[in-house]
């Protein structure tokens, strides 16, 4: 059982690694204790710019280090299944970067192993511990925009040159975020903790390396609720979100999957008498504070997961992401049956 502070270890030493290296630090609860790197100058060099007290030349070291509770996986999409399968059988609590894995067969290869070895494990969709959600899910369960008919996506961002070339593309990178929230919100309209769409269908762009630059997806819940989503990795950053109702609609406008301290605000536009009313949700944290504090205290609690983003939802968005690429890949749609199949 682990005690209070949580020893963190880190696989990779890339920008996003240096963030959550900054946001353990912050955590009173979490001590950052070691970093593992393909290299030892990489490796020596993090750990003496985040005061690191071990590294390790080879990231297998930090999962044999029988100190670390808890492993941030911060490498490349295509290498997630296998370390968050080596995590589990080590038998460390895991916080994995999104997406979780590429592919739905993957997702349930991971997770089985986390669940043999009963270890926490959590998918790092950041966003999802900041004080803007619940906001948002207070909103849409109340029912003050009426009965949802529409939740309208757009995130793009101009990564493709930044983002690890394997297994990347625009659907795994960004397109993660808005069918993540929308999946959450549509459970918020029907009172639970998540949805999964009945249908689905996509169109996209697809580069000369296989991957996605651009793909567009249609998702159809229970009591008609529609959802549109695009995402782009090759376009400047746009982050886009407005949820339409009977009653009455929302729109952000800050970015909703990367809230920060003051800056987080939503529009909510009132139908019947034309009222406009402003929220701003503010933190007291940073954002990713915010997500490494939520593992730490579930790993103190001896719990498997965490509710912000269980393992079940995990599994919804990886079923979501990966027909909307197969579609694309594609060309063409699955038929429904097909889809309701790969959903049960
Ligand atoms: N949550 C967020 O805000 C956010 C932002 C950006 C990225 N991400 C996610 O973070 C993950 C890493 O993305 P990235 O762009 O940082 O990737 P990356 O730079 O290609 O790789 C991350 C680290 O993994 C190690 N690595 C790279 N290639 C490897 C290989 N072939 N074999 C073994 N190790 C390798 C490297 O560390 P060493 O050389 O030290 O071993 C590298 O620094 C992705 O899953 C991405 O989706 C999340």
């Amino acid at each position: 059982m682990a005690r209070v502070p949580v020893k963190w270890g880190i696989l990779g030493t890339s920008m996003i690694s240096a963030t959550m290296a900054k946001a353990i630090r912050e955590s009173s609860i979490s001590e950052l204790y070691a970093v593992g790197s393909r290299s030892l100058k990489t490796a020596m060099d993090f750990a003496h710019t985040h005061n690191i007290p071990r590294h390790y030349s080879c990231h297998q070291d930090v999962l044999d280090d029988p100190e670390v509770d808890v492993v941030y996986i911060g490498l490349p999409n295509h290498l997630h299944k296998e370390w968050i399968v080596r995590c589990a059988a080590s038998g460390k609590h895991i916080l994995c970067e999104k997406p979780f894995v590429t592919r739905i067969d993957d997702a349930r290869t991971a997770l089985a192993a986390v669940q043999t070895h009963g270890v926490f494990c959590m998918e790092a969709l950041m966003y999802r511990c900041h004080p803007l959600i619940n906001k948002l899910k207070e909103v849409v369960s109340s029912h003050v925009l009426g009965k949802i008919t529409l939740f309208n996506a757009v995130y793009m961002a101009d990564i493709v040159d930044l983002a690890n070339p394997v297994e990347g593309g625009a659907i795994l990178n960004l397109g993660c975020y808005p069918v993540s929230l929308i999946r959450l919100l549509a459970g918020s309209a029907q009172g639970k903790s998540m949805a999964e769409p009945l249908e689905i269908t996509s169109l996209g762009r697809v580069s000369t390396t296989r991957n996605d630059n651009q793909g567009s997806l249609l998702m159809k819940f229970e009591n008609d609720m529609l959802a549109m989503v695009t995402a782009a990795d090759d376009i400047s950053m746009c982050a886009r979100f407005e949820i339409i109702g009977t009653k009455g609609s929302l729109r952000l406008i800050s970015n909703p999957w990367l809230p920060d301290r003051t800056e987080n605000s939503f529009i909510i536009h009132h139908y019947q008498n034309g009222e406009t009313v402003k929220i701003n949700v503010t933190a007291e944290r940073s954002l990713y504070t915010y997500q490494i504090d939520a593992v730490s205290r579930h790993v103190l609690d001896g719990a498997d997961q965490c509710m912000s983003m269980s393992r079940q939802d995990t599994l919804g968005n990886m079923m979501v992401l990966d027909t909307w690429r197969q579609q694309i890949a594609r060309g063409t749609q699955p038929a429904d049956n097909q889809i309701m199949e790969r959903i049960a």
